[in-house]
């Protein structure tokens, strides 16, 4: 799937940007940032809650702060599908009060790729950061590919279940690569949103749902 990441477009024009994946795009991606853990902020909870109603997209939270619970807390009248956390944080899923029924996932930054097993465990999926978090159209880091491998092979020995998601940096020219190494899934928000979202976005999906 392609998670569309609203971080990087413009969030005056953000109605207009969504427009064109309204019935399009299952899931779109919001990155919650405390100015602390990642040097930015994004959005609060009233901006997130109007476009869920407005669109009724699905949504997939990953909270890019130190303290999780605080921010999962102010987000609760939001429905999640799928959230995230980051292992830098020290917390282990356990110690977190996720959204009910939501798909639980840890994120890791390019440089924290070595995931303890019994979170491994503990996860429904794993989001490698192909950036360095924080915003939007930053570089990719090409140690990625190497990463996805290495927890696909993870997953194909111990026969866990998780999906592979990469975050960051994903687009035309790395997502097939990205797959073939064994993602699943996929968030893009400049390269959705920086041409016509409309055609990115089908471009994308239709290489993510290509048998390699
Ligand atoms: C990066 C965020 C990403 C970001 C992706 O810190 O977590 O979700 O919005 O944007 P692109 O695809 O432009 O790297
Ligand atoms: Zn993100």
């Amino acid at each position: 799937m392609i998670l569309p990441s609203i971080l990087s477009t413009s969030h005056l024009h953000l109605r207009d940007k969504l427009e064109p994946l309204r019935g399009l795009a299952k899931m779109i991606h919001v990155d919650i940032e405390d100015g602390v853990f990642v040097p930015n902020l994004s959005f609060g909870p009233k901006m997130i809650e109007e476009i869920y109603k407005e669109f009724g997209f699905e949504l997939d939270v990953h909270y890019m702060v130190n303290d999780p619970q605080r921010f999962i807390d102010i987000f609760k009248s939001i429905p999640h599908s799928w959230v995230s956390y980051h292992l830098e944080t020290g917390l282990h899923p356990d110690d977190l009060d996720f959204p009910k029924g939501a798909r639980v996932g840890v994120a890791v930054n390019p440089d924290t790729r070595d995931i303890p097993p019994d979170i491994i465990a503990s996860v429904d999926f794993i989001v490698l950061m192909g950036v360095y978090p924080g915003f939007g159209g930053a570089k990719f880091e090409e140690s990625t590919y190497d990463s996805v491998r290495r927890l696909n092979d993870i997953r194909n020995i111990d026969g866990h279940e998780f999906d592979i998601l990469v975050d960051g940096g994903v687009g035309k020219n790395n997502i097939l690569e990205l797959k073939r190494c064994g993602a699943d899934h996929f968030v893009a928000g400049s390269g959705v949103f920086k041409d016509d979202p409309k055609k990115s976005f089908l471009e994308l999906n239709d290489i993510c749902d290509r048998d390699v």
